[in-house]
């Protein structure tokens, strides 16, 4: 179903639309068009390894990826149909009827079914043994110095461990890295949408870095184009411009403060080039997959 058009009310778009297997699972767009070739609000994330997200979407709005399989259906942008008409429509494919009783004991197809369905492929798709792993688990000669140097510097000096943490490479947190696009027409406040909390204004869920060299172009507006941007802009201390002109009205209360962990790192050239070559052992190669035949 993860790669069943039906799904959707075109009949053109499917889940894999966006998250295509071929570019890391996502879709290489700064945003990500839909229905009618609509552009979405954000940039696609990978669903490898999402299994470890403690909660769904740049946001956080779903609360696992049962929850989350909805959205996109529903979402008039995305794949913009009812819920109760995908469902019926995928009722109506026989060729379903006997993957179902496989599935579930019977031939029954519910919304629940299917949001289960979708998730469990879901939790299957995760990275193989990156660079990374194969070092952590005792193969030492398989880094360069640079990626070692690296190593050392994404713990220390550049910090980025303090959210960048656990296997996942994440920890599981929100937090304001200083990209609300505040003012603008692409202004977003993030997490502050699903809380109404002035203390969540534009602070986003701490993406994973594991296969990021292949999820480009980068954060949750896509803006950034190299992952040589994101580092000079957390090596600044990421400073994000508020107009002067809101301090005093009545946006004053929503203008959004940087995370005060993130200050000026003033890492160097070198050190800067060293940081990305560790990332890079974060990712492994993307890899072909066959896409499956759909029930008829
Ligand atoms: C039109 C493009 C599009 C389609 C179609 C689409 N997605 Fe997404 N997906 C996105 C975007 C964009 C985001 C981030 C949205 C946000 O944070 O508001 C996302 C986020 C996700 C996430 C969250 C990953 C994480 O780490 O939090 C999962 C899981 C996901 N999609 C699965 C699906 C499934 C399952 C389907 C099909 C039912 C689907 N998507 C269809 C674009 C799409
Ligand atoms: C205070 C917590 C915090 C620290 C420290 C931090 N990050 Fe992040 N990082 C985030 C959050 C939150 C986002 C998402 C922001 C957004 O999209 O608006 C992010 C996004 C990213 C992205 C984009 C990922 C994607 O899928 O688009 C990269 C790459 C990244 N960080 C690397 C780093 C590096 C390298 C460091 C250290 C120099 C670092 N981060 C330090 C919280 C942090």
């Amino acid at each position: 179903m993860f790669f069943d058009p039906r799904l959707s009310r075109s009949g053109q778009i499917a889940c894999a639309s966006c998250h295509n297997p071929e570019l890391g699972w996502t879709d290489n767009l700064t945003r990500s068009f839909g229905h009618d070739r609509q552009t979405g609000k954000r940039n696609s994330m990978t669903i490898l390894n999402s299994a470890y997200a403690t909660s769904l979407f740049w946001d956080g709005r779903a609360k696992s990826l049962e929850d989350q399989a909805q959205f996109p259906i529903g979402d008039p942008l995305e794949m913009n149909e009812k819920l109760t008409i995908a469902v019926d429509k995928i009722a109506k494919i026989k060729g379903y009827k006997p993957l179902f009783e496989a599935a579930f004991g019977d031939k029954k197809v519910s919304l629940e079914r299917i949001q289960y369905a979708i998730a469990t492929f879901e939790r299957s798709i995760n990275s193989p043994k990156s660079k990374f792993d194969q070092f952590i688990s005792g193969k030492s000669d398989i880094y360069t110095d640079q990626q070692v140097k690296g190593l050392h510097l994404f713990r220390t000096k550049a910090q980025c461990i303090n959210c960048h943490n656990t296997p996942y490479f994440s920890d599981n947190e929100f937090h304001n890295d200083g990209q609300t696009l505040f003012g603008t027409k692409n202004e977003d406040f993030g997490r502050y949408n699903v809380t109404k909390d002035v203390k969540d204004i534009g602070k986003f869920r701490t993406p994973t870095l594991r296969e990021v060299v292949n999820t480009k172009p980068w954060m949750h507006h896509g803006h950034f184009p190299t992952l040589l941007d994101v580092v000079e802009l957390y090596n600044l201390g990421n400073p994000s411009p508020v107009q002067k002109k809101y301090l005093g009205t009545a946006r004053d209360s929503l203008i959004p403060k940087v995370d005060p962990a993130l200050k000026k790192l003033n890492l160097n050239k070198e050190e800067i080039s060293d940081l990305l070559a560790f990332i890079e052992t974060l990712s492994t190669p993307t890899r072909r997959i066959m896409t499956p035949e759909m029930p008829k």
